[in-house]
């Protein structure tokens, strides 16, 4: 949903996009590919690591190390690594669980593994709706939160989902173990979602501006 539902938005923005899979032959990229026009294309992991300027990571948050170890470290090289995926289990009869938040982080973890990689971590705390067009919600006036290292990955991110996506507020939460908020947050997602039985919302961060240092 996340890969493809991000990739038509590029590709109606103008964007050349490859959508990677486990299997160059992979049904639904396949029919992503063949149904999205010129601009879109699809193959293996590796394939679309290749092929992009920027590669967004939309797997399994579980399976996210597995998938770029597919791709490959050189495939990937030193570009921006936009990583907007979470892990969540759902205990029978329990409450969501985050998979990672209090001390590591899927954003991290990608980090360490490939070090030349710029990751950023944005867009994992909205629905995959959301993400793709911010004015679905409030006109856009709310809140995307990123995370990583590198602050020029960080504004080079920011500027592709302004242009692709319509996201207006940005904030900066600093490096890249910021993401273990934002990878917690998905818990709390789950449940606002319920409450409001829709996914189709965000949240605006308001200061008291008096109270600023
Ligand atoms: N759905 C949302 O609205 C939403 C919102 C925020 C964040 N997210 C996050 O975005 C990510 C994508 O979500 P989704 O619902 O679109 O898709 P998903 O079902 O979580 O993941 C599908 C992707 O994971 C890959 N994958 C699955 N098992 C794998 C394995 N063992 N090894 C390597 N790759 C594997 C699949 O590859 P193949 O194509 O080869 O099967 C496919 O590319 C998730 O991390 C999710 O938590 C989703």
């Amino acid at each position: 949903m996340v890969g493809t539902g991000l990739a038509s938005k590029l590709v109606a923005k103008g964007h050349d996009v490859r959508l990677g899979a486990r299997r160059a032959d992979n049904e639904k990229a396949l029919a992503w590919a063949q149904s999205s026009g010129e601009r879109a294309s699809n193959g293996t992991f590796a394939d679309a690591a290749a092929f992009g300027e920027v590669v967004f990571l939309c797997t399994n948050g579980s399976h996210a190390l597995d998938a770029l170890a597919l791709a490959g470290a050189e495939a990937l090289g030193s570009k921006v690594l936009i990583d907007v995926t979470n892990a969540l289990e759902f205990p029978q009869g329990g409450a969501p669980v985050a998979l990672s938040g209090n001390t590591d982080s899927i954003a991290e973890r990608i980090q360490a593994a490939f070090p030349r990689s710029k990751v950023v971590k944005a867009l994992n705390t909205v629905n995959w709706r959301v993400m793709a067009d911010a004015n679905l919600v409030g006109s856009g006036d709310h809140h995307l939160f990123l995370s990583g290292n590198d602050p020029e990955a960080k504004k080079a991110a920011a500027t592709l989902i302004t242009e692709s996506f319509g996201w207006k507020h940005f904030i900066d939460l600093g490096d890249v173990t910021t993401a273990r908020g934002t990878e917690a947050y998905i818990a709390f997602w789950v449940r606002v979602r319920l409450a409001l039985g829709t996914s189709s919302f965000n949240v605006k961060i308001v200061t008291d501006t008096t109270a600023l240092p």
